[in-house]
């Protein structure tokens, strides 16, 4: 058993869908958020820079001596966490694996569909994930770069204006009959039943559910679960406007959300975790 925390990073309040999703499949684990309110979206930025967020987001929650490390953020999975993780002194996991595998699961054989910010289109790092599972899986992807925006303004599966971009975006993709919808976004989640609804024979897959299966069972297989007995706390750091994290993090996370703590720019910036910059190869 090991009652350290489990830490969390996004780009800002979208991995509370993650979190909510945790918390569900391990209800005794204390949890440390940290949301890079100040900084986000990183799905419009070069891998570089996310890389380089990334590397700042898990300096900081190494200061919480956490037992694991999750990238709640679908785009810095799939950009930095595999140049992460070896430089790191815990486990890190990403969504996108655990979310590929369980779209691979469900779709048997039949096409996936992807949805997800630009940046994680461009690192075609689903397709790599998907393919390196189920090489004959035919995967498409679909940048949605609009979307996060107009969920967190709070529109939500029966609005107009957003079910008439959902189905823009997935014009392209309906013809194609994919049995699986990929969402490979913290944010899609709130909106999967207007995505559902376009692609009715599709199954619409949320990576958070499945990274926290993924979660619960690299824990185990450690040892290194909690035995709080439901007792688990979360704890959330944003580097930009607590007020606006606890008042649309509520929709995210699906009850509200009470301690928030602002971390300030010189609060945040320490000591690089790596001394020398990363990414000079994968993101040249
Ligand atoms: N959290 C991001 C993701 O899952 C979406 C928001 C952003 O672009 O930063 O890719």
């Amino acid at each position: 058993m090991n009652d350290q925390p489990v830490a969390v990073f996004d780009s800002g309040l979208g991995g509370l869908t993650v979190v909510r999703a945790l918390q569900r499949q391990m209800p005794n684990e204390s949890i440390v958020y940290f949301g890079d309110t100040a900084r986000v979206p990183y799905g419009t930025k070069t891998c570089r820079t996310v890389l380089q967020f990334a590397e700042q987001d898990c300096n900081f929650l190494l200061r919480f001596d956490p037992k694991l490390i999750i990238a709640a953020c679908n785009t810095a999975s799939a950009l930095a966490i595999d140049e992460l993780a070896p430089h790191l002194p815990v486990p890190v996991l990403g969504v996108v694996r655990p979310g590929a595998a369980e779209a691979v699961r469900q779709a048997r054989g039949r096409p996936i569909a992807v949805l997800a910010t630009p940046a994680t289109v461009s690192s075609e790092a689903y397709p790599r994930a998907i393919q390196a599972i189920a090489p004959h899986i035919a995967v498409t992807q679909q940048q949605c770069p609009s979307l996060v925006a107009m969920i967190e303004e709070g529109r939500g599966s029966e609005d107009p204006i957003l079910r008439m971009l959902v189905a823009e975006y997935l014009e392209g993709i309906r013809g194609l009959s994919p049995g699986v919808i990929l969402l490979g976004c913290t944010h899609y989640p709130l909106v999967a039943d207007a995505i559902g609804a376009l692609v009715p024979q599709a199954r619409v897959v949320d990576s958070a559910q499945a990274t926290a299966i993924a979660a619960q069972q690299m824990l185990a297989e450690r040892d290194a679960l909690s035995g709080a007995c439901g007792r688990g706390t979360l704890r959330c750091y944003v580097s930009d406007n607590p007020q606006r994290f606890r008042e649309i993090g509520g929709r995210f996370l699906g009850r509200p959300i009470r301690d928030v703590t602002w971390v300030t720019p010189e609060q945040f910036f320490q000591e690089s975790l790596l001394g020398a910059p990363l990414g000079s190869d994968r993101c040249a």
